[in-house]
């Protein structure tokens, strides 16, 4: 099950987080592994647990807001490992400020990074994702990280739900788009509830500014709360969701909105 063997995956934003463990638990699938970041240093670190542990991984510089970026980072996959079948769209910013006073470079920050950087991805790498699908009984796969904030409302944030908002749509979008071209590459998101990575963090101090008199405790307390399993998600619970959704196990799915929230939004 979830099985990943002869596959290539690229993700973004893979140094730390979510996308630092879907890097490793794709790589003990058996895929060989692209981690792509900002963060050299982190993202190294990163490759060397994976290849400490006998996987096969590679370390790119993408800043994926930057359309020579992506083109670098997907020559350099391809040169090395041969194709590209898996894209996980995973880099993200959160910014926790108040959409009446933030500054609209900041905006311009998130938007570049949230939108234009997952509409990059898809548009750079799917030459090598259709090439890749005529060699593969289910075809490519991309997973895009989405929230549950790209669902519900989400007053934390409104402009980081914006974002998220679009990535939910523009996944269904892409989906059906390659489906009526035959591309075979499906396209589904994950929707994760407050998960503890350094963003998540990032929210509960927002949830203490903004909520809860600067109180940490009090946030970290009530985010847990708001999740029906009475627990923040784990990188894991998020990095398995991706994984079997671009394992051929999901060879019938695209377009779809995977929810992983520990309950949050099913009230
Ligand atoms: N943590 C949560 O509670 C949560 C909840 C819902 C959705 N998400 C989403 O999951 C994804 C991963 O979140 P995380 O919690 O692991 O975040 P994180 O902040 O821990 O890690 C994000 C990674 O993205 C990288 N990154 C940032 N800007 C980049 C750029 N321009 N180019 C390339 N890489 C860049 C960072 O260097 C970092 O390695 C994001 O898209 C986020 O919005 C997270």
């Amino acid at each position: 099950m979830n099985r990943l063997d002869n596959k290539v995956a690229l993700i973004s934003g893979a140094a730390k987080g979510i996308g630092a463990e879907t890097a490793r638990l794709m790589s003990q699938a058996g895929a060989k592994v692209v981690v792509a970041d900002v963060l050299g240093d982190v993202g190294r670190a990163t490759v060397k647990s994976i290849t400490d542990e006998g996987g096969d991984a590679l370390y790119v510089d993408l800043d994926v807001s930057r359309e020579d970026s992506w083109a670098a980072a997907v020559e350099a996959a391809v040169g090395h490992f041969g194709k590209l079948d898996i894209l996980v769209n995973n880099a993200g910013l959160f910014l926790g400020q108040d959409f009446e006073e933030v500054p609209l470079d900041d905006w311009n920050r998130l938007v570049s990074v949230n939108l234009t950087g997952v509409f990059l991805g898809t548009r750079v790498c799917a030459p090598a994702l259709r090439k890749s699908a005529k060699d593969s009984p289910h075809g490519s796969a991309i997973v895009n990280l989405s929230s549950i904030a790209g669902l519900v409302g989400a007053p934390l944030d409104p402009l980081y739900s914006m974002t998220k908002g679009g990535v939910t749509v523009f996944t269904k979008s892409t989906a059906l788009d390659f489906a009526r071209k035959k591309d075979r590459i499906r396209v589904n998101s994950v929707h994760p509830g407050v998960i503890d990575t350094e963003m998540g963090q990032q929210t509960i101090e927002t949830g203490a500014r903004m909520f809860s008199e600067n109180d940490t405790d009090l946030a970290l307390k009530r985010s847990i709360q708001r999740h029906p399993m009475g627990r923040l998600g784990t990188v894991d619970d998020i990095a398995r969701a991706i994984v079997f959704l671009a394992s051929d196990d999901a060879g019938f799915m695209t377009g779809s909105s995977l929810v992983v929230d520990g309950g949050l939004t099913a009230a």
